[in-house]
């Protein structure tokens, strides 16, 4: 069995999700539960038994030992983190202790099990790390994507908690001999995406008439993909990437927040048209600007294209209109999150299957 962490999250649920839809192989689902974490993303493999569900922190270094020499994973797949960057900006203390201190408990964790393993059982066990893009810094117009040899420049108080973690993560390589595996990845967008970031969060104020807030002039260029490529790239690299190395990941797909937002109105004047037929682009303003905002992210993914023959499966227009589909498919889901209730959903839902 695989243990994954933040598996009630955005990409951690649509990975588990895609994992046992794929494999009959289990899942110990480890999550904090914190507001990102929501066990209604989940709630299709509630009565599956392959998915195993524990409230739990991974900064909790007893509750990692007793689920290691419970479970036996061959891998990890470490998603947890804070990850939204104006939280971190504002009260950057629980990204350095979750995405620092908690992937110092994981790892720590993983070695003393891995340590404890057979010779063969060691070599074939995993410790993926999954990180991001934004560790490299910000580009300049007509610089080159990110390469996997692009120094770490991080900006905001988020990424530079990742770029610690990255760098623990190789130096447990490095020192230890732990046979880890780091991905950084570019924006994902997609299903079960919390609506404080920009995709959901144009999609749900759209629909409630409520202002479109660009951050200052809407020009900053972030390079999206499919949150469902990015699980399948995860699952190539965890299967078959060199240990001890680096995948950046991405769809070549570079997009300005305002053309993101304009297409994003473009199809809801298609499918929800206003009464008085004028367009969503309306509810656009412009606000203060993100402090320190990254202008430009750009990932050059051919390593793990050539390596390990990964491709997404979607382009950005047919992963945008999935991804308003559901949105508008999903109106519990999105009334849930923005009412809180999804909260009280998970404890009457979930609490014989909590540890902790
Ligand atoms: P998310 O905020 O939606 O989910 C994070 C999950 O981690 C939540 O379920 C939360 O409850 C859980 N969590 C937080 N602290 C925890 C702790 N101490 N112990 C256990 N669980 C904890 O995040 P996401 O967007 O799904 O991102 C997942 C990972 O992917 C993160 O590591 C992030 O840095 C990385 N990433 C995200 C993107 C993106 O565009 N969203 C892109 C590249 C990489
Ligand atoms: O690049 C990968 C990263 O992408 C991940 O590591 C992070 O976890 C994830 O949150 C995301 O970070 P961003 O800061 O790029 O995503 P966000 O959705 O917050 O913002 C995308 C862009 O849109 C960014 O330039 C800021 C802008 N924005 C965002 C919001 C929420 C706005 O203009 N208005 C908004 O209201």
């Amino acid at each position: 069995m695989i243990i994954v962490t933040g598996g009630a999250g955005f990409i951690g649920a649509n990975f588990v999700l895609d994992w046992l839809a794929l494999n009959d192989e289990p899942v110990l689902n480890l999550d904090k539960l914190t507001y990102a974490g929501n066990l209604e993303n989940l709630a299709s493999i509630e009565q599956d038994a392959r998915h195993v569900f524990v409230h739990g922190d991974i900064a909790d270094a007893p509750l990692l030992a007793h689920l290691f020499a419970q479970h036996r994973p061959r891998a990890v797949v470490n998603f947890a983190a804070e990850s939204h960057v104006d939280r971190s900006i504002k009260g950057p203390e629980a990204f350095v202790q979750t995405n620092v201190v908690g992937t110092l408990h994981l790892l720590e964790a993983s070695r003393a099990y891995w340590s404890s393993l057979e010779k063969e059982e060691q070599q074939a066990f995993r410790f993926l790390h999954v990180s991001t893009d934004e560790v490299y810094g910000s580009l300049e117009p007509g610089e080159p994507a990110f390469t996997e040899q692009h120094p770490f420049e991080p900006n905001s108080p988020y990424s530079a908690s990742k770029a610690a973690s990255d760098h623990l993560v190789r130096a447990w390589h490095h020192t230890y001999g732990l046979p880890v595996l780091t991905t950084n990845c570019s924006n994902n967008y997609g299903p079960y995406h919390f609506p404080e970031k920009l995709i959901p969060l144009m999609i749900i104020n759209a629909l409630a008439g409520k202002p479109l807030p660009i951050y200052g002039d809407g020009q900053q260029i972030r390079d999206w993909l499919y949150v469902r490529d990015h699980c399948s790239a995860i699952r190539q690299v965890l299967e078959r990437g060199s240990v001890g190395e680096t995948y950046n990941i991405g769809g070549w797909n570079e997009q300005t927040n305002l053309d993101i937002v304009g297409q994003i109105c473009g199809l809801l004047d298609e499918w929800r048209p206003l009464p008085d037929g004028r367009s969503y682009r309306q509810q656009i303003v412009f606000v203060k600007d993100r402090p320190g905002h990254d202008r430009r992210y750009a990932i050059d993914a051919r390593k793990l294209e050539h390596e390990l023959g990964w491709k997404p499966a979607e382009t950005f227009a047919s992963g945008l209109r999935k991804t308003v589909a559901w949105y508008l498919e999903h109106p519990d889901w999105v009334a849930n999150v923005q009412s809180g209730a999804y909260r009280t959903w998970m404890q009457t839902q979930y609490a014989e299957t909590a540890l902790a």
